[in-house]
């Protein structure tokens, strides 16, 4: 039997992953944060102290290295990175990595072959466009660029990490540009996804719309 898929793409602070852990808990679903396989190749590259430059070198090295989702938690080697892929130096490096594309040929189909065991909800920037074109539900989150970096100024602060709200708005609004304009799958709305902009709407507004849309 054909598994369902949900897929989920947007920019930084747009509420993917907010919104589709809500989903997956509703609908039984697997959720799948595929920005946190990105991070956590970056945790290890960083970790490992090489250069981006060097292409051989990291191939190799990720060549020899495990990244598997455990009851929500993202296991790099064994270890529960969950925390330090969240980390402010990961958000200035990750979509350099993310460009690579034998990264992505790597995470993609770790990504595919997830799908095919279980029902998914999956958050990225290329799920409805590469990983799962065949998605029964696609939706392109997105907000103002204002709002986004507020959301995430917030979540930053409530951590105790040291920044100003223009700082966020730089990295978030670099980042998105970066993820937009690579060459390899970049940030962009698959032709037969939904948008909804959620500038203005509570996680909860935006869980209507989407509950309506998948029932219906
Ligand atoms: O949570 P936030 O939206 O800030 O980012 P994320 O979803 O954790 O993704 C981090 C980075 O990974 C993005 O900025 C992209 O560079 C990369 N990414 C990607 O290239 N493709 C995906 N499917 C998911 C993330
Ligand atoms: O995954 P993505 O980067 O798209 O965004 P997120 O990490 O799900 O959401 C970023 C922050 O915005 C979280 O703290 C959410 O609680 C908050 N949020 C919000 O306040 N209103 C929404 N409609 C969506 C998310």
């Amino acid at each position: 039997m054909n598994k369902i898929a949900i897929a989920i793409d947007g920019p930084a602070g747009a509420g993917k992953s907010t919104i589709a852990k809500e989903i997956a808990n509703i609908n039984n679903l697997l959720y799948i944060d595929t920005g946190a396989m990105y991070r956590a190749a970056t945790l290890k590259l960083l970790n490992s102290n090489i250069s981006f430059d060097d292409k051989e070198k990291i191939e190799k090295i990720l060549k020899n290295t495990k990244i598997e989702f455990s009851n929500g938690n993202i296991i790099l080697d064994d270890i529960n990175v969950n925390e330090e892929i969240r980390e402010p130096r990961i958000n200035e490096s990750v979509s350099k990595v993310a460009a690579m594309p034998f990264i992505r040929e790597i995470l993609v189909s770790l990504q595919r072959g997830i799908a095919k065991d279980n029902n998914v909800i999956m958050d990225g920037r290329d799920i409805g466009t590469r990983v799962l074109p065949d998605a029964k539900y696609k939706f392109f989150l997105t907000a103002s660029i204002e709002e986004r970096a507020e959301r995430r100024y917030k979540e930053l602060i409530e951590k105790g990490y040291q920044c100003s709200y223009e700082e966020t708005v730089d990295e978030i609004a670099h980042r998105d540009k970066l993820d937009s304009e690579r060459t390899v799958d970049p940030l962009r709305k698959a032709e037969d996804a939904i948008i909804i902009d959620t500038t203005g709407k509570s996680i909860n507004e935006v869980i209507d719309i989407i509950l309506n849309i998948i029932r219906n």
